[in-house]
């Protein structure tokens, strides 16, 4: 059951609004808990690389594409790291309108620029990072009334709630620690707002505290000081100044949380056990998040038995290049069950 249908009740939906379903969302929580006990805690994550292209942008996009189409708009326009590009161009290939994608130009991991392609985007490679391609984007949405499907977008938020409501439902509670990446700055405030709300539904009574990690290279949030040039292996959340910085500031504070940093080398470090002691690939601004775990940890600053969600927003196919970089190679052997054995017994 896709996000409008699931929590149709719960949405800013009417019977004017077109039904649109690529079945997003319900993505699974699964429990780490060979990680876990490493890290002495209850370790839980949530795989939105689930959802229909990869990535958590679809439990948003799914309504600001709804509300676009009921509200007649011409055409979609997005600037993007890269998910956000995917999720936009499946939809509206889904439902039929134009779609156009403003890129940071060589800074999109290979999978989501053929996503954006391969549905049928209008590709636009911007010599800028994301913030200077999202200005654009912004401008020319305005000029010629497409609909703006960034965060920016207040639907994509609204909706981006869900992912919220459906751990609850899953735990029976919140988690005492939510950790998530920071880029935009716009999934940490809809998942505290989604967790508000479940709690003012009298569903659960607890609310967690929020933790986000930035990329040492792109910390506006974590550090406090704009990076007009940032930098990070983790090019999902490549951004310098983040739209919804207030939003998660807030969110941060109010929960009691905080924002990290983690290095490259930390990113990817994490990657590699997400895959090898959880069974998660994810891609590396995900990592962020198990990364940040293991800092807090090294720190003493992580609580004994707390019961923690991590949310692996975009899955690792997406970017292979990264991941290979990490890896050895195939043993490589002739055709003769002699040679199989011998690299069997290795
Ligand atoms: N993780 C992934 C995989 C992302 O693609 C993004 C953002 C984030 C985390 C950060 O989420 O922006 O809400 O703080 N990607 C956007 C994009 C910017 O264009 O795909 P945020």
């Amino acid at each position: 059951m896709g996000v409008l249908k699931r929590y149709g009740a719960q949405l800013p939906i009417s019977n004017k609004t077109p039904d649109v379903n690529l079945e997003e969302g319900s993505t699974p929580l699964v429990r780490l808990d060979r990680i876990g006990n490493d890290l002495g805690v209850e370790l839980w994550a949530k795989l939105e690389g689930c959802n229909p292209s990869g990535s958590f942008k679809d439990r948003g996009m799914v309504l600001a594409v709804a509300k676009a189409l009921e509200d007649g708009a011409r055409a979609l326009v997005c600037a993007s790291t890269g998910n956000t590009s995917a999720s936009a161009a499946a939809y509206a290939a889904h439902v039929g309108v134009p779609c156009y994608v403003l890129l940071p130009s060589g800074k999109v991991a290979m999978g989501k620029l053929a996503q954006a392609l391969i549905y049928g985007a209008k590709v636009i490679a911007v010599d800028g990072n994301f913030d200077q391609a999202l200005e654009l984007a912004r401008e020319a949405a305005e000029r010629l009334d497409f609909a703006m499907v960034n965060s920016v977008n207040q639907y994509r938020l609204i909706s981006q709630k869900t992912g919220a409501w459906e751990i609850c439902e899953s735990l029976g509670r919140a988690p005492d620690l939510h950790v998530i990446p920071v880029g935009n700055a716009g999934n940490i405030s809809a998942y505290w707002a989604g967790y508000k709300d479940f709690r003012a539904w009298r569903k659960i009574s607890g609310l967690p505290r929020m933790i986000g990690f930035q990329a040492e290279g792109a910390a506006p949030l974590a550090t406090g000081r704009p990076f007009p040039n940032p930098e990070t292996i983790a090019t999902a959340i490549r951004i310098g100044n983040p739209v919804s910085g207030e939003l998660a500031k807030n969110a941060v504070s109010e929960s009691g949380g905080e924002f990290g940093t983690v290095s490259d080398d930390e990113i990817l470090e994490a990657q590699v056990i997400l895959a090898g002691k959880g069974g998660v690939f994810a891609e590396p601004a995900s990592c962020a998040t198990l990364a940040g775990l293991i800092k807090l940890k090294r720190a003493n600053r992580l609580p004994d038995g707390a019961k923690v969600v991590i949310v692996l927003t975009g899955n690792g196919l997406k970017d292979p290049d990264t991941a290979l970089s990490q890896v050895g190679k195939p043993v490589r052997i002739g055709s003769s069950i002699g040679e199989l054995l011998e690299a069997l017994s290795l």
